[in-house]
């Protein structure tokens, strides 16, 4: 790291000048830099600096009628999908407007060191895969909890964690940043909130609520409310802003134009190629984004449930924006089929039932878990039936039905107008009932029904190299494969001239070699360089992408120490896991280096963002 050094010949200060500031470079976070550029300009603007404070360079001049500047807010995020960066950004944009000088940073670009000189943070984080850090949190996350952890006595802090109920794990991650800022001697601000994936009414208030305590902790409340915004403080674009009106609150009625099943006859998969109408829309996206599908439930889903609870179809109930028939708010409005355990609680206390309860005490949770595992909603109604429950009191317990993600398939430069999704059906048997899931089944086979609610999820951590010539390797076996047909797309109508790399994997190669056309395509036109393919079940013992990862060490290496980016995407379970492995080993092995510095080495890639994964 370059060392922070003012040259007194390079600039106009004196020789004194030039070193104070220098040492005070030394001592600064990056958002005390920020913030202190922004404060110097803004006193400029002001007429505060300049010929008439004019001083010696012992003697700066105190900005005359400006009292002490607040202390800078630490806005840090993390987030694998967008949604803690967005309301982090939401915050630092409404702060900045209000008088704070906040700043919002995303954790992979933040020094752990840099925390002991904060004195107010705020941490937006989501949870993955089995209540763990998103990639770009997981760094500071181990630091908080490591050797190094520093006091942090004198911090004021707030957490906003973010998650989903029906993971068992539900918001870890923002209770562990929560408990270890406590912990490591920070004082909470406001209580953590966590949200469940319906979380844009929560948000508003808590915002206000977090501005309004750090205006006190800031001393940005009473010195500053006159004081216009500073420069460095204005106003951070939101990374989702676009010229569409459309977006996951106003979503865009979209019509579907190609529905086709792209495996061929006798394979077990089901993965849909999907075409979506998005003209006159003004929607946008890159690569590496997602579409989010506001889903509605299956009609004969909604049949059982409202039989199972002896209710009528048509009672009228309060839904989420005024008074619907039941049916309609079954179908459109909330989540009736994932079970967990905060309906189960609120179901409970309804039912009081023995039994359920039961299952409910704190030694039970391997059996609750048990019990969840491959059942409805419809599943406890019919099992722990409530006498007499109305239909708008059970709605009551319910939770919004939650947008579902897809990874957009087609370059928006290619085709502006269209959307293509590559969309597993989530089929299967359990408990001797036929299951599936809500939208890929609806877009499996009712998407010409009705036009689809949709909006664009923007990921800023998965993105194409800026520089077009750089090599990139994509690992996207199954659907995972879904992005990288927008990126060689996108790279074909950019007249990149990078090489590309795909890997890619599926159970037979007769079935299920999806878009192999395109790839046959792009490899003869010479856009793609290189493509690997792992057909698990065309042999005696499986194959995955990870295998020829290993087999392709020396190449793979050799492109990474290229400046090659690595893309992985698809299943999160043990997919990821493996190709993760396999590169640590590549690295290791090719490298000559320790598995510990091979792991350095994979991190280092990540915050360069040359290792990026978009993983489900
Ligand atoms: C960023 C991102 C990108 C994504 N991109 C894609 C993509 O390109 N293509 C794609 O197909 N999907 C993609 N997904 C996944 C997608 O969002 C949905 O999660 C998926 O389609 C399932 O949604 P659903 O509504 O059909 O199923 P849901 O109604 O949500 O049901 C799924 C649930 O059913 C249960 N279940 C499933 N199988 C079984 C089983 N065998 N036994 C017991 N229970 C079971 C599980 O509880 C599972 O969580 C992506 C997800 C994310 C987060
Ligand atoms: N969150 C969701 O709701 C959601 C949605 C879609 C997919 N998924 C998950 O993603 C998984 C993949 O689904 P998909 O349809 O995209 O792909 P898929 O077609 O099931 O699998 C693609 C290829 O990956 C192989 N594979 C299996 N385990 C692997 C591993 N550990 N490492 C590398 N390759 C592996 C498969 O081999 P074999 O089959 O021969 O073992 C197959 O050849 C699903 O099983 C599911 O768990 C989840
Ligand atoms: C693969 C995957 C795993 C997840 N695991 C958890 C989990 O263990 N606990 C939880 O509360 N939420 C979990 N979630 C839900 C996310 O935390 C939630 O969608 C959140 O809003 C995502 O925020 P982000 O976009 O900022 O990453 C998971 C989501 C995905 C896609």
């Amino acid at each position: 790291m370059s060392t922070l050094f003012v040259d007194e010949h390079a600039s106009p200060l004196d020789a004194q000048q030039a070193a104070q500031l220098s040492a005070l470079l030394q001592t600064l976070s990056a958002s005390q830099a920020t913030w202190l550029s922004g404060y110097l300009s803004g006193l400029n603007a002001q007429g505060a600096l300049g010929a008439g404070t004019q001083a010696t360079a012992a003697q700066p001049a105190a900005p005359a009628a400006q009292s002490a500047p607040a202390e800078p807010l630490t806005i840090l995020y993390g987030s694998q999908t967008g949604n803690a960066e967005d309301v982090a950004e939401q915050l630092a944009e409404r702060a900045n407007a209000d008088g704070l000088t906040a700043n919002a940073v995303d954790m992979l670009d933040y020094k752990p060191r840099d925390l002991k000189k904060e004195s107010n943070v705020v941490v937006l984080v989501s949870t993955h895969g089995e209540g763990d850090p998103p990639d770009n949190a997981e760094e500071l996350h181990a630091f908080i909890h490591g050797k190094k952890a520093p006091k942090l006595e004198g911090m004021n802090f707030s957490v906003l964690a973010f998650g989903d109920t029906s993971y068992e794990q539900f918001c870890q991650t923002g209770k562990d940043f929560d408990a270890q800022l406590e912990k490591l001697g920070g004082t909470r601000v406001v209580d953590r909130v966590d949200l469940d994936v319906d979380f844009d009414d929560t948000v508003e208030s808590w915002i206000d609520d977090v501005i309004a305590k750090f205006k006190d902790a800031t001393g940005a409340g009473q010195a500053h409310a006159n004081v216009t915004p500073l420069p460095g403080a204005a106003a951070q674009p939101a990374a989702t802003e676009s010229a569409s009106s459309y977006s996951r609150k106003n979503p865009f009625p979209a019509e579907v134009l190609t529905n086709v099943v792209m495996n061929g006859q006798g394979s077990d998969k089901e993965v849909h190629h999907i075409e979506l109408d998005t003209e006159d829309s003004g929607l946008t996206w890159e690569p590496g984004d997602s579409l989010g599908i506001i889903p509605a439930n299956d009609p004969e889903v909604v049949a059982e449930l409202i039989g199972a609870l002896g209710v009528e179809a048509d009672e009228m109930v309060t839904g989420i924006d005024g008074d619907v028939t039941l049916e309609h708010a079954l179908t459109h409005q909330y989540e009736i089929t994932t079970l967990t355990r905060p309906f189960i609680e609120k179901y409970a206390e309804q039912a009081a039932n023995d039994a359920l309860n039961a299952l409910l005490a704190e030694d039970a949770r391997q059996q609750l878990s048990e019990y969840i595992d491959g059942r409805f909603i419809v599943d406890l109604v019919e099992d722990y039936p409530i006498e007499g429950m109305a239909g708008a009191d059970f709605v009551r317990l319910l939770r919004k039905l939650p947008p579902r993600l897809y990874s957009i398939a087609s370059s928006h430069a290619a085709n502006p107008d269209e959307i293509h999704l590559t969309v597993a059906a989530v089929r299967y048997e359990t408990h001797g009932r036929k299951r599936h899931g809500v939208a890929s089944v609806q877009l499996a086979d009712r998407s010409e029904e009705a036009r689809l609610p949709i909006y664009i999820d923007h990921n800023k951590n998965f993105k194409l190299p800026a520089d077009d010539s750089a090599p990139i390797i994509m690992i996207g076996p199954g659907t995972g494969i879904a992005p990288f047909r927008a990126f060689v797309e996108e790279r074909e109508e950019r007249g990149a001239d990078g090489k590309n790399w795909v890997f890619f994997g599926a159970q037979h190669f007769r079935t299920d070699f999806y878009y192999q056309t395109d790839w046959l395509r792009w490899r003869e036109a010479g856009l793609l360089t290189r493509m690997d393919v792992a057909f698990s079940r065309d042999q005696a013992d499986k194959i995955y992408v990870q295998d020829k990862i290993r087999q392709a060490g020396a190449e793979v290496y050799q492109w990474i120490e290229d400046g090659a980016t690595l893309y992985v995407c698809g299943d999160a379970n043990a997919m990821a896991a493996d190709v993760h492995d396999a590169l640590l080993d590549v690295i290791g092995e090719q490298a000559g280096i320790t598995p510990e510095d091979a792991a350095g080495y994979l991190k280092n890639l990540q915050k360069e963002k040359r290792y990026q994964r978009d993983v489900y």
